[in-house]
């Protein structure tokens, strides 16, 4: 169960956190990987994993931002099975807190880069008959989080894109669901509390910990199990779907 044996995955930002975690298990479940890394010497570190443990894999470094960038990588690829959307950024503030450029920013990656991974991605699955695309949301995408202004926003986005994009291509045989995480223990949140919390890190990192009923923050590899379901055949009848994986964030904290 769960192979993934010669298929062809794309990740975005695989050199680090839930997308290094992704990108090693697809390479250990028989995909060729295909990280797509603004941080190409991160994204080397997790090519390197892979091959040591006998699969295959390969960086390139590109700005999911850039929409140039973003095509001529995929169309270097050829064949895409599997798409993970996955690289992203955070930003801490409200909306007062939030100026336009950080705003651009956040949209920048989180948004724009979803969208020109899309568009570069459907029309090489429909040419191959089909394929799989799974995207990272966020609790923050269906709930009202504090001092979560632009970062919101974005996973919205990204939760409503892969509604749309689910339902036109169904017909293309191309699934696309998303993930929801609560936090999960990555360099994404260690930089995130570093930034806006200096002098208070062990607080926060305790605090953000205690907001989930379960206890803790997720291992990456908690996220990256969910999303080897949601892309390998045994998931073949889900569509149009976001998964909580959430310690019990949405349902529990009552
Ligand atoms: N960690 C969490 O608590 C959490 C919770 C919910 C959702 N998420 C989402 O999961 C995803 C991964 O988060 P993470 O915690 O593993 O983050 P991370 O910071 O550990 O890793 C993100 C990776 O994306 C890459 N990246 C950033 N901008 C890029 C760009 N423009 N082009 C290409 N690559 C780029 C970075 O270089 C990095 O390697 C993000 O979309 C994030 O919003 C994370």
């Amino acid at each position: 169960m769960f192979s993934l044996s010669g298929k062809v995955a794309v990740v975005t930002g695989g050199g680090s956190g839930i997308g290094k975690a992704i990108s090693v298990l697809f390479g250990k479940q028989g995909a060729t990987v295909h990280i797509l890394e603004l941080n190409a010497s991160a994204g080397e570190s997790s090519v390197s994993e892979i091959i040591e443990a006998g699969g295959q894999a390969q960086v390139h470094a590109c700005d999911v931002s850039n929409q140039a960038q973003v095509s001529e990588v995929i169309n270097s690829i050829g064949k895409v099975d599997v798409l993970v959307n996955n690289a992203g950024i955070a930003h801490v503030g409200s909306l007062e807190n939030c100026d336009a450029d950080a705003f651009e920013r956040v949209y920048n990656v989180n948004v724009k880069g979803v969208y020109n991974t899309l568009y570069a991605v459907v029309p090489v699955m429909k040419a191959n008959g089909g394929g799989v695309i799974l995207n990272m949301a966020s609790i923050a995408s269906s709930i009202g989080l504090p001092d979560r202004f632009a970062y919101s926003m974005s996973k919205g986005a990204v939760l409503t894109m892969t509604l749309s994009v689910a339902k036109d291509y169904i017909k293309n045989n191309i699934r696309c669901n998303c993930i929801s995480p609560a936090r999960v223990h990555t360099p994404f949140v260690d930089g995130f509390i570093a930034k806006n919390y200096p002098g208070r890190e062990e607080e926060m990192f305790e605090k953000l910990s205690a907001t989930q009923p379960i206890g803790r923050m997720a291992k990456p590899e908690e996220v990256a199990a969910l999303a080897l379901y949601l892309c390998s055949d045994e998931a073949s009848f889900i569509t149009g779907t976001d998964y909580p994986i959430d310690g019990g964030f949405i349902r529990l904290n009552n």
